[in-house]
């Protein structure tokens, strides 16, 4: 009954399934009007009747064939005991980590969920609310861009601050990616309990990485907390977006527990379809700048998306979250486009 899982278990489509990274966001008025009336962007994801509300309104305007939990990566690390903020105009700042010792004041995995309780509701919510042809993403950040939120306090072009903390005390990081990785097992777990179908991990900074550190930090991991899912729910799909790796992506579509592999719009398309493609369901990968320009050249683009990626089944989505500044009516088109593909 859904395109989208359908799509993931591998059945016959006639057409892309499509949904947008931050589909629920500021460049639509609903969802700003929504997080007016919370108050500040975490008020927004603990409140869990009007996140279940901005999570609905792209799906309801736009008609995406999946929704996205509307909550943040960082909110783990909340629950962890570091304080997070998001500064308007600025982006998250949270408490970082300055001695190796503080490691020892974070709390314990185990007990992260009375702080994460209005996360599971809003996917309780979702589950009751949603059309049925809709299923229900729930997500993570993956440990590594945890991590190097946790270290730099900030998102920081090439993650240095927390790259330098790798290298420099390798035992101490790997407690560190332990103790993430076991709360965001924890987390996931409790979000598919709550009802979410699909699970995305995201680790938006892997870009940062050398090569053989992309295996060590983000690929080994992230594996670890699918297999530890798996075990428990080895039906449920999990998208893994390993953003900005460029050819170590290969490494990831090897992964037979991986079900999709959501690409960034740095990849060739071609190197996609010949090497990826033929090994993974993958999800990607329009560049989101084309959503804040004139409607035409958009459509062009999204010809080139299609043209490239047709031969095999795909995901319809972005390289990376949608802007600020993307246009209503651009968002409009690219679905009415893509849903009248016909494969
Ligand atoms: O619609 C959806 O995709 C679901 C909700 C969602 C948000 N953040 C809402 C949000 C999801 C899945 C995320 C994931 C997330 N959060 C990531 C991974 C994806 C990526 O973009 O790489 C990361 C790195 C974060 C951390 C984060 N949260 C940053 C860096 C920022 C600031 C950037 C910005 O656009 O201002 C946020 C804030 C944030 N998360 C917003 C939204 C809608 C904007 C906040 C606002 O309303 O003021």
């Amino acid at each position: 009954m859904s395109i989208f899982l359908d799509c993931i278990n591998g059945k016959d489509v006639n057409r892309p399934p499509v949904w947008l990274m931050r589909q629920a966001g500021r460049y639509m008025k609903e969802y700003k009007e929504t997080r007016k009336r919370a108050g500040s962007f975490l008020n927004l994801c603990y409140n869990s009747e009007l996140a279940a509300e901005v999570t609905i309104q792209p799906i309801e305007k736009f008609g995406f064939d999946a929704a996205i939990l509307f909550a943040d990566i960082l909110l783990i690390l909340d629950a962890l005991g570091v304080k997070v903020d998001f500064v308007e105009g600025l982006g998250p700042r949270l408490e970082p980590i300055k001695k190796i010792d503080e490691i020892n004041n974070l709390i314990n995995p185990h007990d992260i969920h009375e702080k994460l309780n209005p996360v599971y509701n809003t996917v309780s919510i979702l589950k009751k609310s949603l059309p049925s042809d809709v299923p229900l993403i729930g997500f993570a950040g993956a440990p590594w861009t945890l991590a190097t939120y946790l270290i730099n306090g900030k998102g920081e072009p090439g993650s240095v601050t927390a790259k330098k903390f790798l290298l420099s005390n390798p035992i101490e990081f790997e407690r560190i990616i332990n103790i993430l990785t076991e709360a965001t097992i924890e987390y996931l777990l409790m979000q598919i309990k709550a009802g979410a179908d699909v699970i995305k991990i995201f680790d938006s900074w892997a870009g940062a990485l050398n090569a053989d550190m992309v295996l060590t930090y983000s690929l080994n991991p992230i594996k670890r907390i699918v297999s530890e899912i798996k075990k428990k729910y080895p039906k449920i799909p999990f998208i893994v977006f390993p953003r900005g790796v460029s050819t170590t992506y290969s490494y990831f579509s090897e992964i037979n527990k991986f079900d999709v592999l959501a690409v960034d719009q740095f990849l060739d398309r071609h190197w996609i379809s010949q090497k990826i493609q033929p090994k993974k369901l993958i999800q990607g990968n329009l560049d989101p700048i084309f959503l804040t320009l004139n409607k035409d050249i958009l459509l062009k683009e999204l010809e080139n998306v299609v043209g490239s990626f047709k031969k095999y089944p795909f995901i319809f989505n972005l390289g990376h979250g949608i802007t600020p500044d993307a246009k209503v009516e651009n968002v409009k088109a690219l679905v009415e486009y893509i849903k009248e593909i016909n494969m």
